[in-house]
């Protein structure tokens, strides 16, 4: 939302990365993702991945990332995600690809962009609208 002193807006180049494995549990996060999620690293790794989650965002929505990406294709979609004292919140748009490891197992990597002040007003607008029709 423009001008909300909650809001923390990424930078044009910033690029957010982290892996889970099949479960969703943390095992990888990049400098810029601690960054703005306000955590070290330390604090990310063996913690489910919903420790960013922020309470607006629609249950469908990762039901529809899950479901993609455990099909073994890739999910595209916008997230607003709090940060560590959940004061503040970011939005991205991320890009979820699913992977196998060298030991054969599966795992998930998250590459997250900046999103437009258009973008963030429809989803805001939609999130919610779907928010209010769950159960
Ligand atoms: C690679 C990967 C990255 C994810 N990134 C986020 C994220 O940035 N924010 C988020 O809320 N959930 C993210 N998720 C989805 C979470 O695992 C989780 O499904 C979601 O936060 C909803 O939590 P809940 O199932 O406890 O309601 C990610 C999942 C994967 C596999």
């Amino acid at each position: 939302m423009l001008n909300d002193p909650n809001e923390i807006v990424l930078d044009t180049q910033a690029f957010l990365v982290s892996e889970t494995d099949e479960k969703g549990i943390i095992n990888f996060a990049n400098d810029e993702f601690c960054k703005y999620a306000g955590y070290e690293v330390d604090e990310l790794i063996g913690k489910p991945h919903n420790i960013v989650r922020h309470p607006d965002m629609p249950k469908a929505a990762f039901k529809d990332l899950w479901d993609t990406v455990k099909s073994g294709k890739k999910w595209r979609g916008f997230v607003k995600n709090h940060t560590k004292d959940h004061q503040h919140y970011y939005w991205v748009f991320a890009t979820v690809y699913p992977f196998i490891n060298c030991d054969g197992k599966k795992g998930y990597i998250s590459c997250r962009r900046v999103i437009s002040e258009a973008e963030k007003e429809k989803y805001e607008k939609l999130y919610k609208e779907m928010r209010s029709k769950e159960r």
